[in-house]
């Protein structure tokens, strides 16, 4: 099929978006998102010159692109790279996800570090679902993850956690964030954590202006080696069924989904950040394990104790 000439150099275009209208050749969208995932750097004051990223790599399409992108930015804007993978189950799926992220390190030359969370902890998704607890699988898997992204980022002196949310996750949070009122998690939705002063290590999501569509295209266009299927225990919920509302509407009036972003960033988080002040809570040590924490024992530790005592 035929689409039309690059509106950079007037080849024939490879790739066709709708939202937003673009037409390029493979090189020149390749350029496209990358001075993309720049000017997100630039705009929201992610990265100083000298700062040590830590870029999480899970091995899927985004986290693998975000690893090349930002490996080539850090040339240009004078940072540093590592690399942190986390194996999260001793499944197949995550152990071929590991090995993708691996290959992408090697390739590049990264440095990373690899955690397997059963080794060091005695815990990882398969032991909660020996364990059965209650809360939903994805969401402790998302306090494993959270903690060894910090507890790495702190060991090797990271000054910034970079991981792959897109444009699509971080509108899914706001909806779903929205929806059930939590304002705490609502505010936390954004492109740079605002956590530093609880002794967190700040988070920066790079991709947060890039679409999932962008995204898949930019994969497949540098030709990058990454794991197709998702999570097996994802599980779909109302944030899809908003998100894919949301993408209909945008593909009849292109450019609402990211003006919806950019406005919510610039009008109504500021607002919402200053009336609540939820970076003021002050920041308490975990009694167990000394990580910053809000109550007395951090969820981490708490997770921990419950698989140990599912199977004493
Ligand atoms: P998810 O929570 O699976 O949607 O992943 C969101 C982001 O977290 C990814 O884009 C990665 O940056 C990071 N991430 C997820 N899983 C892993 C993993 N196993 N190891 C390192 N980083 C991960
Ligand atoms: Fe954590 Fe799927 S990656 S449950
Ligand atoms: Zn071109
Ligand atoms: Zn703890």
């Amino acid at each position: 099929m035929l689409l039309g000439k690059c509106i950079k150099c007037g080849r024939e275009a490879e790739i066709r978006l709708r939202s937003p209208l673009v037409k390029f050749c493979r090189e020149h969208y390749i350029e496209y998102v990358e001075r993309k995932v720049r000017r997100v750097l630039e705009k929201y004051h992610m990265v100083k010159k000298n700062d040590l990223v830590l870029i999480c790599v899970s091995g899927g399409k985004d986290s693998t692109s975000l690893l090349h992108i930002m490996h080539k930015l850090s040339r240009d804007m004078k940072f540093s790279i590592m690399g942190l993978t986390i194996m999260l189950s001793h499944e197949e799926f995550f152990k071929k996800a590991v090995n993708t992220a691996i290959e992408n390190y090697r390739e590049l030359g990264v440095d990373y570090v690899l955690v397997d969370p059963l080794k060091e902890y005695d815990i990882n998704l398969d032991r909660l679902i020996e364990a059965r607890i209650r809360r939903p699988l994805c969401s402790a898997c998302g306090i494993i993850k959270r903690y060894i992204m910090n507890s790495v980022a702190i060991e090797v002196k990271a000054t910034k956690v970079a991981t792959g949310h897109n444009l699509d996750d971080l509108m899914k949070f706001l909806f779903v964030n929205f929806v059930s009122g939590d304002i705490e998690q609502l505010i936390r939705t954004a492109p740079i954590s605002i956590t530093e002063r609880r002794g967190f290590v700040t988070k920066i999501k790079p991709l947060a202006e890039c679409s999932e569509r962008e995204m898949i295209e930019y994969a497949k266009a540098k030709g990058l080696k990454f794991i197709r299927a998702a999570c097996p225990y994802k599980k779909l919920g109302m944030g899809d069924d908003a998100l894919e509302f949301l993408n209909s509407l945008d593909e009849r009036y292109p450019g609402l989904k990211i003006n919806m972003f950019r406005i919510y960033m610039s009008k109504i988080h500021p607002a919402l950040r200053s009336f609540y002040r939820i970076e003021e809570v002050s920041l308490r040590r975990c009694k167990i394990c000394n990580m910053p924490s809000l109550g007395e024992i951090c969820s981490f530790c708490k997770l921990r104790i419950l698989v140990r005592e599912s199977r004493a």
